[in-house]
């Protein structure tokens, strides 16, 4: 009987990862290649050195264990490690850190706010917008990126504009219900303020 051996191309993380492992066995605090940089991650302003290859979403997840932010694909095409650099929804997988120094980061830990939970959150919470909840943590950091976007007017284009996080559980209506329905509330809450 034939078995298939599942293969893949060697990537260029490959020979990083073992780089930075053989460093990390020699016992070194910092590879010498490592650049310094700074960055405000959930409002805690943080100075670092990272390699100049180093995404965001590893020095996030192995560096600061903000794991969080999730890693699915590593190739910016499932959106499960979606964060906010400065306001604006990104794949961190795709950032090099080196290329945000000074950059104020939100991840999916920073939106809670004294112990309540951000809208998106308490939506995706009342909506059961998750089954395994792998893809959740991206969703929900693409919705707070979307709606501050605005370009979002009804379901059709929220179902569009977060069409880069995929979900492998095909949780989508329950998705798209809760991001519409934080949606909604805003602008019933921006038209009540513009009432004299
Ligand atoms: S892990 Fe970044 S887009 Fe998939
Ligand atoms: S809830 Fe499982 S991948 Fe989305």
């Amino acid at each position: 009987m034939h078995t298939a051996t599942r293969t893949r191309a060697p990537r260029a993380h490959d020979a990083q990862d073992s780089q930075n492992e053989a460093h990390r066995q020699n016992g070194a605090a910092s590879p010498p290649d490592a650049v310094p940089i700074e960055l405000t991650i959930n409002g805690a302003r943080h100075a670092l050195r990272v390699e100049p290859w180093t995404s965001l979403l590893d020095l996030l997840r192995e560096q600061l264990q903000l794991t969080g932010t999730k890693k699915g694909c590593d190739h910016g095409q499932c959106g499960a490690c979606t964060v906010l650099v400065n306001g604006v929804r990104i794949n961190a997988c795709l950032a090099l850190a080196a290329a945000h120094d000074g950059a104020d980061v939100t991840t999916v830990e920073g939106l809670a706010q004294d112990g309540a939970l951000h809208p998106v959150q308490q939506a995706f919470v009342d909506h059961d917008a998750f089954q395994c909840g792998y893809c959740t943590p991206g969703q929900i950091c693409s919705a707070v990126g979307l709606l501050a976007e605005g370009h979002a007017h009804c379901r059709d284009e929220v179902r569009e504009q977060m069409s880069g996080n995929l979900c492998r559980c095909g949780a989508y209506v329950n998705i798209t219900n809760a991001v519409e329905a934080v949606r909604r509330a805003q602008r019933l809450a921006a038209s009540e303020g513009d009432e004299p």
